[in-house]
């Protein structure tokens, strides 16, 4: 599937800003990431993409690889950003085919809607896993290749429930934290170095894998929503996807250690308004005893096992 240029780039940026440049992305067959890459790619540099799902993610950089004639795009499945040796074995496939790694996305993320009763301890642990192991791995297995770039860039896709907390996103917004945190400590340490490392907090953005997810499918709902953000609307893809460029670019090279939420403000008014309910029920009717699965979207609806 081919995507129009103006779905993911604005027409401000100058071709070939990263010509010569190559970007690793893990979760770059997302619905977030791709277009990040795509973005990245059709201004100049090739990419290696990862994910879990082989054909998903093949089939994902043949598609980026039509953003721009002569760019290369390679997709490594297979590869559980859990397991360090799957990273550093795809981060050596990718300097040794691509040439290096220039830029690093650690977008891969787990997410499902429960609430703390809802979910067990491995339930919670499989998103800290995903979440902050794997951006630590993924950090760890690219430092090697980005100390060599000349301009060595990381950026983490993070999230802003943490700001406020969430109901139903405990466990993600436990892990988002620990995403700011740790590149927090990656500008501290390696800024010396030459490294620049940020965190990139979408909010809500249409079309995506997360509102799948989080969003009501209602519409009334979905416009109660749109009304309650201050910019109006939810986020495109373009959205992050330009943040994504300025960020990885020289413009934005004194840019350290920060987190940039591309929200619309929309953070400064979450917290009591809620994600992944399909009912009528406002903050806190929902949350009463024995409705707390009650509307939720892929909801289990058993008590979780400790
Ligand atoms: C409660 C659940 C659950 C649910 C899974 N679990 N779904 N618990 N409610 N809806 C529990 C399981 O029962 C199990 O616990 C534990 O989680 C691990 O589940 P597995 O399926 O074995 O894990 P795994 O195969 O590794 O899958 C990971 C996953 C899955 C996170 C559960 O959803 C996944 O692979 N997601 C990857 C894609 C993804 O989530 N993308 C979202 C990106 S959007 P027990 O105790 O039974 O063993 C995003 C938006 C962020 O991140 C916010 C932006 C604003």
């Amino acid at each position: 599937m081919s995507v129009p240029e103006s779905t993911y780039l604005s027409p401000i940026w100058r071709d070939d800003i990263f010509k010569g440049k190559v970007i690793f992305v893990t979760g770059g067959a997302g619905t977030i990431c791709s277009m990040q890459t795509r973005a990245m790619v059709r201004l100049g540099a090739n990419a290696c993409i990862l994910g879990r799902n082989a054909s998903k993610t093949e089939a994902a950089a043949k598609d980026i690889a039509t953003a721009r004639p002569g760019a290369k795009v390679i997709g490594i499945g297979e590869c559980d950003v859990r397991k360090i040796e799957s990273l550093e074995a795809a981060a050596a496939r990718c300097a040794k085919e691509l040439g290096g790694i220039d830029y690093v996305i650690a977008g891969a993320a787990g997410n499902f809607v429960a609430s703390i009763d809802g979910i067990s301890s491995n339930a919670f642990k499989t998103v800290m896993d995903i979440d902050v192991l794997g951006t630590y791995n993924t950090i760890k297995a690219t430092l090697p290749y980005l100390l060599r770039s000349a301009t060595p860039r990381l950026l983490a896709v993070s999230a802003t429930f943490h700001y406020t907390g969430m109901p139903f996103q405990a466990h993600v917004a436990a892990a988002k934290a620990s995403v700011d945190s740790l590149i927090a400590s990656v500008a501290l340490e390696y800024g010396p170095r030459g490294v620049v490392a940020n965190v990139i907090a979408p909010g809500p953005i249409a079309g995506t894998e997360g509102m799948a997810r989080l969003a009501s499918s209602r519409p009334e709902q979905i416009a109660e929503h749109e009304r309650a953000i201050p910019s109006g609307r939810f986020g495109t893809v373009r959205d992050i996807a330009d943040a994504t460029v300025f960020l990885l670019s020289d413009a934005s090279s004194y840019i350290n250690g920060q987190v940039i939420p591309v929200d619309g403000a929309s953070w400064r008014r979450q917290g009591a308004y809620t994600v992944g309910v399909d009912m009528g029920a406002k903050y806190p009717d929902f949350l009463e005893p024995g409705r707390t699965t009650e509307g939720l979207k892929g909801g289990k609806k058993d008590k979780a096992k400790l």
